[in-house]
């Protein structure tokens, strides 16, 4: 027997698998290029010829596929044998997909987790790492050898595994969210002759502004009430019109401060002036009482 089974060793599982051998851990991986998985053996890790051997060769299966069409896939074509085991599910999805996949894991002997690691392979089995799981407390704690080789913080965000996707979708928002506005600044940078080095220097300063955007964000939208003195919604039109005019001579399309631009303005047309631009979050709790009938 093997500690732990990775099953699909792209970038993400191939990143777990070193993490694991590296702690000490006995590994077992199937992945269905196998020169993808042979490229990790030796040092502790086996090869398995099919998922369902990999499986059975270890009291832990950690599933690192692309996405849950794809690991249900898998599990027809293997029919693996759960009965006994603990599988966790990594590959990225929303809560709608858990449900499914837990019930076929039960059906076929398993106790199930979910989780996901929620920054780039290269964190994983260092102090940056960060990972989230739902299930079972005894089954986490089961899980105590792999998540102190994945190491970083590891956390058990409760028993509903439902809840880790919808977490993740929350983060992934987010981590969206700052690419696209370092892809649109890259393009603007050109424009303006700003060599993006030169500017990438500073922005561990603004992290501080950063933090507290949120920080204060925060407050304001649980409490509905955005009265903030410093940074009033009218301050950020004539930014926002700027911005959007050199986007456009950036040759960015669809560009977010545009559609900024539009939400300060229709606050504005609704009478937010002073407020702090976290009101623009009033405007999709409208929208969501429009479309699904619930209050705001
Ligand atoms: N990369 C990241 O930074 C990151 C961070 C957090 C979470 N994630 C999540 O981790 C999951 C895996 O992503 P990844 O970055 O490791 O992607 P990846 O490198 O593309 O690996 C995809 C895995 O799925 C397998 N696969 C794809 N299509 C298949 C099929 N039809 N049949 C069988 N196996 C198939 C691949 O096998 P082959 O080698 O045979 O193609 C490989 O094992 C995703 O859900 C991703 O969102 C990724």
């Amino acid at each position: 027997m093997t500690d732990v089974t990775v099953i699909g060793t792209g970038v993400i599982g191939s990143a777990v698998v070193r993490a694991c051998a590296d702690s000490g851990l006995e590994v077992s991986v199937w992945n269905r290029t196998r020169e993808r998985s042979e490229a990790l053996a030796g040092r502790g890790v086996r090869v398995h010829a099919t998922a369902a051997e990999a499986v059975a060769a270890s009291p832990i299966t950690l599933l690192c596929l692309l996405n849950y069409a794809i690991t249900h896939r898998v599990l027809d074509e293997a029919a693996p044998d759960f009965s006994g085991r603990l599988v966790v599910q990594n590959a990225s999805g929303v809560p709608d997909d858990v449900s499914p996949l837990r019930e076929r894991v039960e059906a076929a002997g398993g106790r199930y987790m979910e989780a996901a690691i929620l920054n780039y392979p290269d964190a994983i089995g260092t102090g940056d790492c960060f990972a989230v799981y739902g299930g079972a407390a005894e089954d986490f704690k089961e899980l105590g050898r792999v998540t102190a080789a994945l190491a970083g913080k590891q956390v058990h965000l409760g028993a509903d595994p439902g809840y880790v996707k919808a977490y993740h979708v929350v983060s992934s928002a987010f981590y969206y969210a700052f690419v696209n506005g370092f892809l649109e600044c890259s393009a603007i940078a050109e424009t303006m002759g700003v060599p993006l080095g030169d500017f990438a220097e500073s922005v561990p300063l603004y992290d501080p502004g950063f933090q507290n955007t949120i920080d204060v964000g925060l407050g304001l939208i649980a409490r509905r009430d955005y009265t903030f003195e410093q940074a009033p919604l009218t301050s950020h039109l004539d930014v926002l019109d700027n911005l959007t005019g050199i986007a456009e001579r950036a040759g960015i399309d669809r560009s977010y401060l545009g559609v900024m631009r539009e939400r300060v303005r229709e606050a504005m047309d609704q009478g937010y002036r002073r407020e702090h631009i976290a009101v623009l979050t009033e405007r999709f709790r409208s929208r969501r009482a429009a479309v699904h009938g619930r209050r705001p």
